[in-house]
C-alpha cells in the first residue's frame, strides 16, 4: 500500500466472515466511472455552470462537489433546490446539460484516464481478477469506449439498470451478480459519499479516493490510483482480514 498511514480500519467490522474458516478471496473489482477511472468531474462541472448560468441559478465548484455519484436528475433537483419547475422543464434542462456534456466528450481518449487506472487494469488483467464498472452515468458506455479500456473490463452496469440510485447497494449487487461472484468476493474503487455508502451497503470492501471527509468511511482511503498495486491492495485488505 503506497498510503498505508491513510489506511481506515473502522469499518472492519461491516464485513462479517466469522462463519468461514479463511476470509473469502477477492476475485472482482468494480469501479465507478467518474472521479475514479476518469476526470469528467470536471465535464460535468463545467456543463452544469452553463445551464445553471444560463437559468440564472447560482452555482459553483463547491455546489458540484455535492453531485458526485448523484444521477443527473437527482443532480439537477439539488441544484434547483426549493424552485419549482414543471416536469416538461425538467426534462428539457437534463437533455440541455447532457448535450452540452456529450460535445465535451466527444473528442476525448485515453489521455484522459486519470493516473494509475491503465496499470491498475493491466495488473488485475494478468492476476486473472474479473473488472466491472458500476456507475451512475448514462453515458458510462459512450466514455468507456472512448477511454479505450472496453477489452480490460468485463461488464459495464449503470443505475438504470435497477431500481434505486447509490447510495442504495442495487447497482453494485447488479455488477457482481453480472461479474457471477458474490458481494464479499468484490472490491470497489469509488471517489464519491454516495457509492462509498453504497458499496458498503452492498457488503463488499471499498476503497475511498479523494479526502478523508469526503470518503473516510471506506476500509482503505487513498487520494487517487496513482502507484497503487494489486499486490499492495491485497495484502492491505488480508491484514483487515485480520
Ligand atoms: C456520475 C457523476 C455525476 C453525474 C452522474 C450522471 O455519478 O459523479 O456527477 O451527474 O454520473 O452522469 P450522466 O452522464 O448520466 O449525466
Ligand atoms: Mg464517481
Amino acid at each position: 500500500m503506497t498510503k498505508s498511514s491513510n489506511l481506515t480500519q473502522d469499518n472492519r467490522s461491516s464485513l462479517d466472515f466469522t462463519e468461514e474458516s479463511t476470509p473469502p478471496q477477492i476475485r472482482g473489482v468494480i469501479f465507478d466511472m467518474d472521479g475514479v477511472i476518469t476526470d469528467t468531474i470536471e465535464y460535468h462541472y463545467q456543463t452544469w455552470q452553463q445551464l445553471a448560468d444560463e437559468e440564472g441559478i447560482p452555482f459553483n465548484r463547491e455546489a458540484n462537489e455535492a453531485l458526485r455519484g448523484l444521477s443527473r436528475r437527482d443532480s439537477l433537483l439539488k441544484i434547483l433546490g426549493s424552485r419549482s419547475c414543471s416536469e416538461a422543464k425538467i426534462q428539457e434542462m437534463l437533455d440541455r446539460k447532457n448535450r452540452y456534456y456529450l460535445e465535451f466528450i466527444q473528442n476525448m481518449n485515453s489521455d484522459r484516464l486519470l493516473p494509475g487506472v491503465e496499470k491498475l487494469l493491466n495488473e488485475l488483467r494478468a492476476a486473472n481478477i474479473k473488472t466491472g464498472i458500476a456507475s451512475a452515468s448514462q453515458n458510462v458506455h459512450r466514455v468507456v469506449e472512448r477511454l479505450g479500456i472496453g477489452d480490460r473490463i468485463d461488464v459495464i452496469t449503470n443505475v438504470y439498470n435497477v431500481n434505486r440510485p447509490k447510495p442504495a447497494p442495487d447497482v453494485f449487487v447488479y455488477a457482481a451478480e453480472e461479474l457471477g461472484l458474490l458481494p464479499k468476493e468484490c472490491l470497489v474503487f469509488e471517489d464519491a459519499e454516495s457509492g462509498v455508502e453504497a458499496a458498503l451497503a452492498a457488503r463488499m470492501w471499498v476503497v475511498g479516493l479523494g479526502p478523508g471527509d469526503r470518503v473516510g468511511q471506506a476500509h482503505i482511503v487513498l487520494p487517487n490510483l496513482q502507484g497503487v498495486h494489486w499486490s499492495d491492495l491485497l495484502l492491505a485488505i488480508q491484514s483487515l482480514q485480520g
